[in-house]
C-alpha cells in the first residue's frame, strides 16, 4: 500500500527495527521477556484459551452458490499474511492483534436511518442469516488467497438498518484505540480506518459482513469481530473490526483516499488492465503456492457485479 506520503527523513521502521520496538520499546520488551518464558507456541495457545461467545455457532453451512475453482488457501497461511495498518505495516502482525478485546463490541448505526441504534455483536450474530462462503480475495499489491468467510450477506443487515430513501452510502469505520493499536499513533494516517460503498453496493448479493474464518470464530488479524468482504473490489475496500455504519447522502472519503489521492479511491474494482501507478495489476501471486495467475475483471466476479457501474465509464472504477 501506500508509503509515500510519509516524511522523507523518516527511515522505513520495519527496515530498522521490530515495528513494535520504534512504536512502543517498553510494551515489546515485556512482550519479548513473556515469550522468551513461555515460548511463542504457548502464548498462542493461552490466547485461544479465551472463550468466544459465539465459538458454538461454528462451523456454519456452506453456500454453494459461492464455491470456486482455486484451492482453499491455508489457515497457516493466511492467518500469518495480513494487512492491519492498525497494528503495523508489516505482513506479519498477527501477534500485535491479539491484542484486540473482541468482547463487548458494539456496533452503532447512524446518520440517515429511520431510528439510529446500537447492538452488540452477539445480539447481531443472533439476528442475521449465518452462512459460510468462499470468496477470492484479491489485494492491490498484486497477491490473493481464496477464504472461507462465515458470516451474514450485508443485505439483511442494511434492511435490519431501515435507510432513509435519501441514503445513498453507507460509511464504516474501524474501532479507535491508540492504546490497543500503535499503527494508530503513525500520525501520517488519517485514523480511524474508514471505507465506504454505495447502498446498491451494499445490498449487492456479494457484499458480505464477515465473522469466522476457516469454521470458527475469525482470528483478530482478519479483522474480528466483524469485517466486510466486497471480493470484486481490492482488497483494501474490505474494511475491518467495524465498530459504526453511518448511512449518507455523501461519498464518506476513505482511509486510502484520503493517505494517497493518486493512487486510491473509492471504487478500488478489480480491472487487470489498468495497472496501479506503481505496478502491474495484470496479474497476482497467489499466496501459499508458487503461482501466478491472470488477474480477471472484477477479480472474476463480473456476472454478479458489472450491472452496479452500467453508465458510469466516466468514473475511475478502477482506483
Ligand atoms: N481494515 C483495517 N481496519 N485496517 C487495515 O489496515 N487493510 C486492508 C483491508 N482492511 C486494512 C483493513 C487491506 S489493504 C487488505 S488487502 C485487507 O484488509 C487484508 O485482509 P486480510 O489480512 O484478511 O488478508
Amino acid at each position: 500500500m501506500l508509503i509515500r506520503h510519509r516524511p522523507r527523513w523518516a527511515l522505513p521502521a520495519s527496515a530498522a527495527t521490530p515495528e513494535a520496538v520504534w512504536l512502543d520499546r517498553r510494551r515489546l520488551m515485556a512482550g519479548l521477556g513473556a515469550i522468551a518464558a513461555s515460548g511463542v507456541v504457548t502464548a498462542c495457545a493461552a490466547e485461544e484459551e479465551v472463550a468466544d461467545p459465539s465459538a458454538g455457532l461454528y462451523p456454519l453451512p456452506r453456500n454453494e452458490a459461492y464455491t470456486i475453482e482455486r484451492p482453499v488457501t491455508p489457515e497457516e497461511v493466511n492467518s500469518r499474511y495480513n494487512n492491519y495498518y492498525e497494528f503495523g505495516s508489516g505482513k506479519d502482525i498477527w501477534r500485535l492483534a491479539q491484542r484486540l478485546p473482541l468482547r463487548p463490541w458494539e456496533v452503532a448505526v447512524d446518520g440517515l436511518v429511520e431510528t439510529p441504534f446500537t447492538i452488540g455483536i452477539d445480539d447481531l450474530l443472533a439476528r442475521m442469516p449465518l452462512e459460510e462462503r468462499l470468496y477470492r480475495h484479491r489485494c492491490v499489491e498484486a497477491w490473493s488467497m481464496t477464504i472461507p468467510w462465515g458470516g451474514f450477506p450485508m443485505r439483511a443487515f442494511v434492511e435490519m438498518c431501515k435507510p432513509l430513501g435519501s441514503a445513498k452510502y453507507v460509511r464504516m469505520e474501524t474501532f479507535m484505540d491508540r492504546k490497543v493499536a500503535p499503527g494508530q499513533r503513525t500520525p501520517w494516517y488519517d485514523w480511524p480506518y474508514v471505507e465506504g460503498l454505495t447502498i446498491a453496493e451494499a445490498t449487492n448479493e456479494l457484499a458480505f459482513l464477515v465473522t469466522g474464518t476457516y469454521g470458527k470464530p475469525a482470528a483478530p488479524q482478519f479483522g474480528a469481530p466483524l469485517r466486510l468482504a466486497v471480493p470484486w473490489k481490492y482488497g483494501f475496500k474490505s474494511i475491518k473490526a467495524i465498530v459504526r455504519f453511518t448511512f449518507t447522502e455523501e461519498r464518506p472519503k476513505t482511509f486510502w483516499e484520503k493517505s494517497g489521492p493518486t493512487e486510491y479511491g473509492f471504487w478500488a474494482n478489480v480491472n487487470p488492465d489498468v495497472p496501479h501507478p506503481r505496478w502491474s495489476q495484470a496479474s497476482e501471486r497467489v499466496l501459499g503456492t508458487d503461482e501466478r495467475i491472470p488477474t480477471r475483471l472484477f477479480n472474476g466476479y463480473a456476472e454478479e457485479v458489472a450491472g452496479l457501474y452500467a453508465g458510469m465509464e466516466g468514473e475511475r472504477l478502477f482506483m
